[in-house]
């Protein structure tokens, strides 16, 4: 997800003002997020309310709070960095912004495929990178695995998001891991010779492309379609009633999945409370939350899916740990400039 920094200045000088005056009390915790605030703010309010801890939320994009988190260093304020995609935690970690934590709620919340296995960040919500398809011009028979989209019966027909997209870097990471380089390379190749046009804007733009004509099939998130079925715009919603999902590769190891997620800050003042925090995104109101604003798949076992997203069906989700996608991804952005996915 890709968020504009809102009011920088002022967010940044406001917090920093709060930082630099106050005592650091043990009941706040400041958490950096990328992540939407309508989703993150009424989750934050309800912590609050059962903690008494107070969270001081600085929003902005991904790539921007990392960077801050880097240039802070040990003296950055953040206790708690919430971002989206693996590939983001992954570098968070590379980092050395992020430091282990341990949990008996989170591990017990959190399936161990959707955290890092030294605790360095955790899951909080699960999507899918699917197959979306024309309706009227491809019958979902025709549809089968990842691999397939590289065969040349879908030359001219694929829209895809830049290579520069953690989605996109995250999935190949994946095509790495259980194909091998040189397999995935082949397949970076052939999904770019079957690329309708050259690679622009975002997910739900694959979505509309696909909807509008300008290609017959589209690789995106789950949840932007989810977003697009339930949309209070009637276009939005008639643009996704025209298109389909597909689970690919439910004969084998199933459909690719990330997560959305958070990890402690190496930095943290306030470690016990970020802890606290990261177990209640973790626990059922959170959960909720995801899955029905913003048509995630909840990590939580026992928390149920938006109405919509149930729809689909149930489906193989890839059992790979997720931690392998972003170990990947830095060879994953290689591969895309030799295969020449701009
Ligand atoms: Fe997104």
């Amino acid at each position: 997800m890709t968020f504009s920094l809102k009011k920088p200045l002022l967010t940044f000088a406001a917090l920093a003002l709060l930082l630099g005056t106050a005592e650091v009390s043990a009941a706040e915790v400041n958490l950096y997020s990328a992540r939407k605030d309508h989703l993150l703010k009424p989750v934050l309010d309800e912590f609050t309310k059962k903690t008494g801890v107070k969270v001081n939320l600085l929003s902005a994009a991904e790539d921007q709070l990392l960077e801050r988190l880097k240039s802070e260093g040990a003296n950055s304020p953040a206790d708690l960095f919430i971002t989206t995609d693996v590939a983001h935690l992954h570098k968070a970690r590379v980092a050395g912004v992020l430091q282990p934590t341990k949990s008996a709620v989170l591990d017990k919340n959190i399936p161990a495929q959707y955290r890092d296995p030294q605790g360095y960040w955790y899951g909080l919500s699960a999507r899918a990178r699917v197959i979306f398809y024309a309706k009227d011009r491809v019958k979902p028979e025709e549809l089968s695995t990842y691999e397939n989209l590289a065969d040349p019966k879908w030359k001219g027909r694929i829209c895809v998001r830049s290579s520069s997209s953690a989605y996109n870097q995250s999935l190949l990471g994946g095509l790495i891991a259980v194909l091998g380089p040189d397999k995935a390379e082949s397949w970076a190749k052939g999904v770019v010779a079957n690329m309708a046009r050259k690679p622009q804007g975002g997910d739900r733009d694959q979505i509309a492309a696909v909807a509008a004509g300008q290609c017959d099939l589209a690789i995106a998130n789950t949840y932007y379609y989810g977003g697009m079925q339930i949309s209070a715009k009637a276009d939005e919603r008639e643009t996704a009633s025209k298109v389909g999902l597909y689970f690919p590769n439910q004969k084998d190891r199933g459909a690719h999945m990330n997560v959305a997620g958070g990890g402690v800050t190496a930095s943290a003042k306030n470690k016990a409370q970020a802890v606290q925090l990261l177990e209640f995104l973790s626990g059922p109101e959170a959960q909720k939350t995801f899955a029905e604003a913003n048509n995630e798949f909840p990590v939580l076992a026992s928390a149920k899916l938006a109405p919509n997203v149930a729809a689909w069906g149930s489906f193989k989700g890839e059992t790979l740990n997720v931690a392998m996608l972003g170990e990947n991804s830095a060879l994953a952005v290689r591969i895309f400039d030799r295969a020449g996915w701009r």
